[in-house]
């Protein structure tokens, strides 16, 4: 097989466990400590299963956890910026014993999706946590409010999945890290590029998207479709609008579309260095960051979650970032720009915030094909009104 860019930490990391090995786990499982664990903690434990959270082989340990949260690193000075940490009551807490296992069970549907060997347990400060990692201790911010509404007590250590959260839709969108990588090399592209988004593509996207496309050899559109903020618009509606897109301005022999299963922090540029980081492991060569990336209200500057990676030499990171300026419609150029390659004044560029074109969409209008291209307006219009006009049935 040809050479795919190396997984972070030089090794894919498989900890999903099939066939006997799974029967006798599931056996043993019965007769654990029960954690029971959430939508997030379930997305985090099959991230870290399939090895799109390599190098990690389980959630952080005190040492790791102090380490990644003091300097973006694990305690072996690997690059990693965001704790992934199983938060467990205090009461359960102390019915936990170091060195033996627990058996991490769904709270909705009662499935044991894994077991953990219990090596380290202890109680964070999540002010300092907040602080250090979304850069505010704001209870507004969707990451804290996120953080703060968890147990204090995390439990770390490696982790084995026996059963994988199913998605309900869009499953032939689904891939594992290892897939993606062996795709990317049937396809015979040796450098692809990543890209993050929560939210439908919009002319801005497509440019930066493009822009990067004429360096690589393709583009992996790689959305989020983990846990978001309420006011996000839905996964669905969004995949809906990347697949309309695709069909209608991108080359099929160039693009490849698949999700990516994890939850949003909105930790900005530190989720800027994870996202990376993740999409490495997936087999991307290159990864996009635009304006305010993982970004939420103002919290972050513009350009920071570009400016982190001077931290990290090009060597620990192993991708490369292609960073993107702010980027408009410019009505006397007459196309998308960029401060970098637009000369005229502010006046001319197109800028509609979020609220104003979730207001169009809402009030059933297009957004003017400047920003969004008309088959990705329908498909929006009609997701909001699926969305936030609730049928009477
Ligand atoms: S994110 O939270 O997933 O980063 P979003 O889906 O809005 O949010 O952005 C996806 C990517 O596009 C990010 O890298 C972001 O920085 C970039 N981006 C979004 N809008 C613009 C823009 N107008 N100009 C340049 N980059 C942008």
């Amino acid at each position: 097989m040809a050479e795919t860019i190396q997984p972070h930490g030089g090794v894919l990391i498989n900890r999903v466990v099939d066939g006997a090995e799974r029967e006798r786990l599931l056996e043993l499982a019965k007769g654990l400590v029960p954690l029971k664990v959430n939508s997030w903690t379930i997305s985090d434990l099959d991230l870290i299963g399939v090895g799109a959270f390599s190098p990690l082989t389980g959630f952080l340990g005190k040492e790791d956890y102090e380490s990644v949260v003091e300097r973006m690193r694990l305690a072996d000075g690997t690059v990693w910026s965001i704790p992934v940490t199983l938060a467990v009551e205090e009461s359960v807490a102390e019915g936990l014993k170091l060195g033996e296992q627990a058996a991490l069970i769904g709270e909705q549907d009662g499935i044991v999706y894994g077991i953990l060997d219990v090596q380290s347990v202890y109680t964070a400060d999540q002010r300092h946590e907040a602080l250090k990692v979304f850069k505010t201790d704001d209870e507004a911010h969707p990451g804290v409010q996120k953080l703060f509404s968890r147990p204090s007590v995390y439990v770390g250590g490696p982790i084995q999945v026996l059963n994988r959260s199913k998605p309900e839709k869009f499953q032939q969108y689904y891939f594992d890290p290892s897939e993606t990588r062996r795709l990317f090399v049937e396809k015979g592209w040796k450098s692809v590029v990543g890209f993050q988004t929560r939210n439908p593509v919009h002319r801005a996207h497509e440019y930066i998207q493009k822009s990067a496309m004429e360096i690589v050899d393709a583009l992996f559109l790689n959305p989020l479709v983990g846990e978001t903020k309420s006011d996000d618009i839905s996964a669905d509606v969004r995949m809906r609008s990347y697949l309309v897109l695709l069909e209608n301005y991108y080359p099929r022999n160039r693009t490849f579309l698949g999700v990516f299963p994890a939850a949003m922090r909105y930790a900005g540029p530190r989720e800027a260095i994870f996202h990376a980081m993740v999409r490495k492991n997936y087999g991307c060569t290159h990864f996009i960051v635009g304006r305010d990336h993982a970004g939420v209200g103002d919290y972050y500057g513009t350009y920071e979650a570009q400016e982190i990676f001077r931290n990290f030499t090009s060597e620990e990171l192993g991708i490369t970032p292609l960073f993107f300026e702010h980027s408009f419609f410019c009505t006397k150029c007459g196309n998308m720009a960029s401060s970098k390659t637009c000369p005229h004044d502010k006046a001319e560029h197109l800028h509609l915030s979020g609220t104003k074109v979730r207001a169009l969409l809402r009030g059933g209008q297009c957004p003017p094909p400047q920003f969004t291209r008309p088959e990705v307006a329908e498909v929006l219009i009609e997701g909001m009104r699926e969305q936030f006009e609730p049928t009477n049935s």
